[in-house]
């Protein structure tokens, strides 16, 4: 059946011949986005309720669980990057194994991990941005910071520097790949110094005590909303999925394998790197936040209501160490742009690889010759992901993007083997070691991680999908040009 149809790698390679992408990106570029994308406010903001409602100091075993199945999945991206090393990502590894409706499936999922995700992280920016002025004392009216639907006013509003701060980030991208990869790389060396500085100044508060017990026993804790089964081993695995938001981005690398010098080579490396680094950092912020605060106070009804809200800045400012929270929130509102330079970028090349297939609109596949960037694509997606995170409440939604990234994560692992099967003898620069161990690891840890998000999360995840399916069968499946060969 032609839902089923596989796109060959031979005409992949066709396809890379073609391109009209500049390739300007080396490894370390390539590792750049990966950190810039990686290291966002999810590891300053997730921290507490990871603690508190989850593992207790075990959380840093929970970064561990988590980091371990962003491995298993960045392997299996590895391997695939170093055999079909184009723009669309998970997207084009299905297309190539799996098979059509596969791969539209999760090229539509992907709209959650990158582009729902970059209007969320849009939002967070807009919060980060909003506090660094009130550092300045500058503050602005809340009919232009809210959107509608939580404004408590009456008349206009929405969130205008979620509007323009999308706005900036496109017109960054359009100008050029090169461009942005620089400003991506000067924000991603004072991110990463940021995150070590943090680290080794609260090396200097903390309390051993607060580490004890590491792993407290199994208890529920009931908050306004839900009942959580707290600690234990079923705590620590339930607070890797609720701190993976943290995680999701190395795998835009391989979304940027089009533009890529040694693509096979540097993209693999990249990817690994990245994750590596970021692991480490995360494990270590962990520690260093359990030991100065203890997990209980992070506790909403508790004595520092406001500390599970910003816990890393919390922490410092109950050491007296108020400076702290002002390095985290210049660093936030620095490194939030990267996150978001590199969501979007990454959307823009899974479209551009989904339009190439006659998937979508072949507007999207317009490259403009002067940038080397698909500029309408860029201004389209800038236009909604803008509109979107100033007029809606769509942070609410942010486990979604975790779904999106989860859901991507587990189709990669199963492509990886299949295509392993299939076509044992092509040429790969990088070998998933142990397949299909790490591959059954990889479906297992990323599947287990999506059933213990939010039901709601769930839900209309599922039901995103479910609206994918309709539009491929009413519009992709008949103008895929798998459709109408040559
Ligand atoms: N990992 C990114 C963040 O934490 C999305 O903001």
């Amino acid at each position: 059946m032609s839902i089923w149809r596989v796109k060959p790698v031979s005409a992949f390679e066709a396809d890379m011949k073609k391109s009209e992408l500049k390739r300007v990106l080396g490894k370390w570029s390539l590792t750049a986005i990966g950190i810039g994308a990686i290291i966002g406010g999810g590891i300053f903001v997730l921290t507490g309720t990871g603690a508190y409602y989850h593992a207790g100091p075990a959380l840093a075993i929970s970064f561990i669980i988590a980091g371990i199945a962003c491995v298993f999945a960045a392997l299996c991206y590895s391997e695939f990057a170093s055999i079909i090393p184009v723009e669309g990502s998970a997207y084009a590894y299905a297309y190539g194994t799996i098979g059509e409706v596969f791969a539209w499936i999760i090229g539509w999922g992907l709209i959650l991990e990158y582009a729902m995700g970059s209007m969320t992280v849009a939002v967070s920016w807009s919060g980060y941005f909003n506090k660094l002025l009130k550092m300045f004392h500058i503050h602005l009216p809340d009919w232009l910071t809210t959107e509608p639907a939580s404004y408590t006013g009456t008349g206009f509003s929405m969130n205008l520097p979620a509007f323009l701060i999308v706005l900036l980030v496109i017109s960054i991208l359009i100008r050029g790949t090169k461009s942005a990869a620089k400003a991506n790389n000067m924000i991603v060396v004072l991110k990463v110094s940021a995150v070590l500085f943090i680290i080794i100044a609260g090396l200097f508060f903390i309390n051993t005590a607060n580490w004890s017990p590491f792993i407290p026993e199994v208890t529920q804790i009931v908050d306004k909303h839900t009942v959580h089964n707290a600690y234990g081993f079923a705590g620590i695995v339930s607070g890797a999925a609720a701190i993976f938001f943290a995680y999701v981005g190395f795998d835009a690398v391989s979304t940027q394998a089009g533009e890529a010098i040694n693509p096979k080579k540097d993209v693999p490396f990249a990817i690994i790197t990245s994750l590596m680094i970021c692991t480490i950092l995360y494990i270590l912020v962990s520690l260093v936040l359990t030991g100065m605060m203890n997990y209980q106070d992070f506790n909403p009804l508790g004595k520092y209501p406001e500390a599970i809200k910003a816990p890393v800045a919390y922490a410092f400012d109950i050491a007296g160490q108020a400076w702290a929270g002002y390095i985290i929130t210049i660093a936030a509102t620095i490194g939030l742009i990267s996150v978001l330079m590199v969501m979007i970028m990454g959307q823009s090349r899974i479209f551009l690889g989904m339009s190439k297939d006659g998937l979508i609109p072949s507007v999207f596949s317009k490259i403009n010759p002067l940038s080397g960037t698909p500029k309408y694509n860029l201004m389209i997606l800038g236009g909604v992901i803008a509109t979107v995170a100033a007029f809606t409440p769509i942070n609410k939604l942010a486990d979604m993007t975790s779904f999106g990234t989860l859901f991507a994560f587990t189709m990669v692992c199963i492509a990886v083997w299949i295509l392993r099967k299939k076509e044992p003898n092509l040429q790969r620069t990088f070998r998933v070691p142990a397949l299909p161990v790490i591959a059954v690891c990889g479906i297992a840890i990323n599947t287990y991680l999506m059933i213990n998000l939010s039901k709601d999360a769930q839900l209309l995840s599922m039901g995103w999908l479910a609206i994918g399916v309709l539009i491929y069968f009413a519009y992709s499946k008949r103008n895929s040009k798998l459709n109408k060969p040559l």
